[in-house]
């Protein structure tokens, strides 16, 4: 089993009840399910996380970094504007996917950047939940 780090950024944990009509009606616990389960379909060891703080998930960039694990992301709002966090997934010593549930492009302006997109392996979008399962099965090719 390879481990792989599945990092979530702020309000995240709010699925299920924040605007249903752009995230669907799966809660945040359907989400870790549903990574867990696929995860174990694809070898992989899920450890999956969320948290508010930008602080935070740059420290979960460096244990990646430090320690060679895959990454799928899903930087929420970070994903617009923390400099600071893509320079901590720029480090990445093991694939790093970039996902979000909903399709930023088709949404408000300031959600088509990412200053994320230039460091990670990919990126996956619009498709519910099952942007996680794809990233990770994209992930599964890339370290095969
Ligand atoms: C999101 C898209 C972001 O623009 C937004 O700030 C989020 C969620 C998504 O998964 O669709 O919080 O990353």
């Amino acid at each position: 089993m390879i481990k792989v780090l599945v990092l979530n950024g702020p309000n995240l944990q709010r699925l299920g009840t924040r605007e249903p009509e752009v995230y669907g009606s799966d809660t945040f616990e359907d989400l870790k399910k549903a990574c867990i389960d696929f995860g174990k379909t694809q070898d992989f060891e899920i450890d999956f996380r969320q948290t508010d703080d930008e602080a935070t998930i740059i420290k979960w960039l460096h244990e990646a970094a430090d320690s060679k694990l895959p990454v799928v992301i899903n930087p929420a709002a970070f994903t617009h504007y923390s400099y600071a966090m893509r320079d901590a997934a720029a480090m990445h010593t093991a694939p790093l996917i970039e996902v979000h549930i909903s399709n930023p492009q088709a949404r408000e302006e300031f959600r088509h950047f990412s200053v994320l997109a230039g460091v990670a392996d990919g990126a996956i979008a619009g498709f519910g939940i099952d942007s996680y399962r794809l990233a990770l099965s994209a992930l599964k090719k890339l370290i095969k």
